[in-house]
């Protein structure tokens, strides 16, 4: 069976069991603090399971990608080394929020995998939950009982809290789970050994393929459970790995999956993949980080220096020193690989192949940058001057792996050759004190939330008024980077919350005269969470809240002028410029979006005329909330790659620019007054960065202009300081009372 057909099979089977069938969630996690990269099919429903958000299907099933790379779950380096480890991965899922529970997810996996897909059933083994002391939780007897009215008791095997309960951080929704494990050694081996003793040993042909999660509590930062409001199942099935069982294969990169890709790396190397363990490990690091780097980049995340970017960076780097090492490729490499993968998977993921040229050009750009630090690290190590012990220091060896992404056995394979050592000891040393570090730069210490009042679910108003009556709902007390803030919710609120690259509003609340302000806000999954310095003395007092109003009219300034600007940089430079990245605050506005050469001046002219004429039509705006997502694409909204949209969403108009968009707007365009763009630049090969500001700032900034030309004029020409400053200041008045009688004038006046 072709891994195509594999999927749909899973996706067809949960729909005849009344599952919708969703789209995978973008693989850069954008909304949640707690996590980089989805890391299981279960994030983008984590709302649900904490009761945060209302889903409006209680079943649903995906195929969703997945990145293990970080955090808790973080498989990087075991990949290419055995060859069932992956860094993105698709895992197969079906969900129960608040419906089914043990006994139909049980019974229906075990129909997939023995009616659908015809797995021997004595090859499969199951696990249950056999219980834990420390969080005085019993055995899994239910999932035990249905299981032995399907499978051999024989079959079944208790598993501790480590394999059989799941947690998706160290806070958050949990359960016990029950695993189902495959045998697909050869008979005379199976003969050999019982393959109950190999399951969970870390063999590589009796393996784990799906996890079934019942979820049903909650832990605490105090490392308690508590029972969540109702009771869920979250269930993953790695695809790759249940191709390779069903494709006959003992290896994942044996399937169709991987073997185009792969033949595409011996036909580039010349070398045969099977030939030697060295290269075929190189080849599989290839053959997955590509997976995971043009997925990422499809997603919108670019190699960066920061975050995930960086992660992303450092995954390519690992691909590209493997092949250098080991397949003797020199120049870049992985972007000629690019090709085969969107054919193989473009179709599933048809972001892959709209980003097809832009995946191509950042890869390449990335590999050109880490080649050549590549071999100034190399020079480097050959320019090195030992003492008698021929050693390379703890210092020098992490120097080369942190400055020149050189990996530690790079460094010793090198240094075997010239007949030196390194000292590892010292070298582990230092990266475990760089670990500690970062691990202290970023964690987050959350306490639990505390209940002031039962409410449903938040409600944002903040497109129509920025002050309101609120009450508190909850808070929790959170330290971040030695820092502690009070996090509020709200029934409801007038704070906008950082997203679609707009900041989060800031303000106070107030009540009886006391104000406790707010200094940022932002968006957990669906929650919108306020950030306090300290909490209200009265909690449960009601409160008024106000938005700090000229903070929020300057981004909305700055928001509306980013439409602008996308739909002009369209108009002149092509249809193939895509948002890449955006930020918009009250001082200015930064968009990024693919385009592969600089701009003229004549083209920033133009464009910054163009969108001054939109701001002087004085355009009104049109706001559709809750539109059909079909309908917005009708209309023709533009929506961003990487993002996941609901089935409704909110589009905004000006004229003919159209967007998906959740952020705040001017009412008329007039309100922008004037935009100026400040600076033109690259972010990545085929990534150009625009930075520009609104109104009053853009004012200045002629101000500033006019004042530096018109001074030195003078000065030079006529040598008469003070009538020329005189001047300055009558021909400054006039500029600004000019401007400002624009920028002022309001709705429907100026058309
Ligand atoms: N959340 C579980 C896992 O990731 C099952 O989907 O294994």
């Amino acid at each position: 069976m072709k891994s195509s057909q594999i999927r749909k099979e899973f996706l067809n089977f949960f729909k005849e069991k009344n599952h919708q069938i969703v789209s995978s969630s973008p693989m850069v996690v954008k909304n949640d603090p707690t996590l980089m990269f989805t890391n299981a099919g279960m994030n983008q429903f984590k709302d649900f399971f904490l009761g945060n958000a209302k889903p409006s299907d209680l079943r649903v099933t995906d195929t969703q990608k997945c990145l293990r790379v970080s955090g808790k779950h973080n498989d990087l380096e075991e990949v290419g080394y055995d060859t069932y480890h992956h860094t993105m991965f698709e895992m197969l899922g079906n969900w129960s929020f608040g419906d089914f529970f043990k006994e139909d997810a049980i019974r229906w996996a075990w129909e997939l995998l023995t009616e659908v897909y015809k797995i021997d059933k004595d090859r499969i083994y199951v696990s249950v939950f056999e219980g834990s002391k420390e969080d005085n939780l019993s055995r899994d007897n239910e999932s035990a009982t249905i299981w032995e009215d399907l499978i051999d008791s024989n079959r079944i095997i208790d598993g501790s809290k480590k394999d059989n309960f799941w947690e998706m951080g160290d806070i958050g929704p949990c359960g016990p789970c029950s695993e189902i494990h495959i045998d697909i050694r050869a008979d005379n081996e199976r003969n050999q050994i019982d393959g109950k003793s190999l399951v969970n040993q870390d063999h590589p042909q009796v393996i784990e393929v799906w996890n079934l999660v019942f979820m049903q509590y909650n832990r605490k930062a105090n490392g308690s459970l508590e029972n969540l409001p109702a009771q869920h199942v979250d269930t993953g099935m790695g695809f790759e790995r249940l191709c390779m069982v069903l494709q006959g294969v003992t290896s994942n990169y044996d399937t169709d999956i991987f073997q185009p890709i792969i033949s595409r790396i011996e036909d580039l190397s010349g070398i045969h993949y099977g030939k030697e363990e060295k290269t075929d490990i190189a080849m599989r690091v290839i053959a997955d980080h590509l997976r995971a780097i043009s997925f990422s980049i499809a997603d919108g995340q670019l190699p960066s220096n920061t975050g995930a970017g960086y992660v992303i960076r450092r995954i390519l780097r690992r691909a590209v020193r493997y092949g250098f090492t080991f397949l003797n490729f020199k120049e870049p490499f992985i972007c000629n690989l690019v090709n085969q993968l969107v054919l193989d998977m473009g179709s599933q993921f048809p972001e892959l192949k709209s980003q097809h040229s832009l995946i191509e050009k950042v890869i390449k750009e990335e590999e050109i940058s880490f080649l050549k630090t590549l071999e100034k690290g190399i020079l480097k190590i050959e320019n090195l001057k030992l003492d008698s012990s021929n050693m390379i220091s703890g210092k020098v060896a992490f120097e080369l792996y942190d400055t020149y992404g050189f990996p530690i056995d790079l460094s010793q394979l090198i240094a075997q050759e010239k007949g030196w050592s390194v000292d590892i000891e010292s070298f582990k040393e230092l990266l475990e004190e760089q670990k500690d570090r970062s691990r202290k730069a970023t964690s987050i210490e959350a306490q639990d939330w505390v209940i002031v009042r039962e409410d449903d679910v938040e409600e944002f108003v903040g497109y129509d008024t920025l002050k309101t009556e609120l009450n508190i709902v909850k808070y929790r007390k959170v330290v971040f980077k030695g820092d502690t803030f009070f996090q509020l919710v709200f029934n409801l609120t007038p704070f906008y919350p950082e997203g679609g690259g707009q900041v989060g509003d800031i303000g106070f609340i107030e009540f009886d005269g006391v104000k406790t302000e707010i200094v940022d806000t932002k968006k957990e999954n669906n929650l919108i969470i306020h950030f306090a310095k300290s909490l209200p003395q009265n909690l449960e007092a009601t409160f008024i809240a106000q938005v700090n109003k000229d903070l929020r009219t300057d981004s909305a300034n700055n928001h509306s002028a980013t439409h602008l600007l996308h739909h002009c940089l369209r108009e002149v430079l092509g249809e193939h410029v895509e948002q890449k990245g955006s930020l918009v605050n009250s001082d200015y506005l930064r968009f990024d979006f693919s385009h592969f050469s600089k701009l003229s001046s004549s083209e920033v002219r133009l464009i910054e005329q163009k969108v001054n004429n939109k701001i002087r039509e004085n355009i009104a705006l049109n706001e559709y909330r809750n539109l059909p997502l079909s309908s917005a694409k009708e209309m023709g909204a533009m929506a961003l790659f990487g993002e996941k949209y609901g089935d409704t969403v909110r589009v905004i108009q000006f004229d003919d620019s159209i967007e998906l968009c959740g952020g705040t707007h001017v009412n008329h365009t007039g309100e922008i007054g004037l935009f100026k763009l400040i600076s033109e630049g690259a972010v990545a090969s085929g990534i150009r960065r625009i930075e520009a500001i609104t109104s009053s700032k853009a004012l200045q900034f002629y101000e500033d202009q006019f004042q530096e030309n018109r001074e030195l004029k003078l000065l030079i020409k006529n040598n008469d300081l003070l009538k020329g400053v005189h001047q300055l200041i009558d021909e400054n008045q006039k500029l600004k009372k000019q401007i400002e009688k624009l920028s002022s004038q309001k709705a429907g006046s100026l058309k």
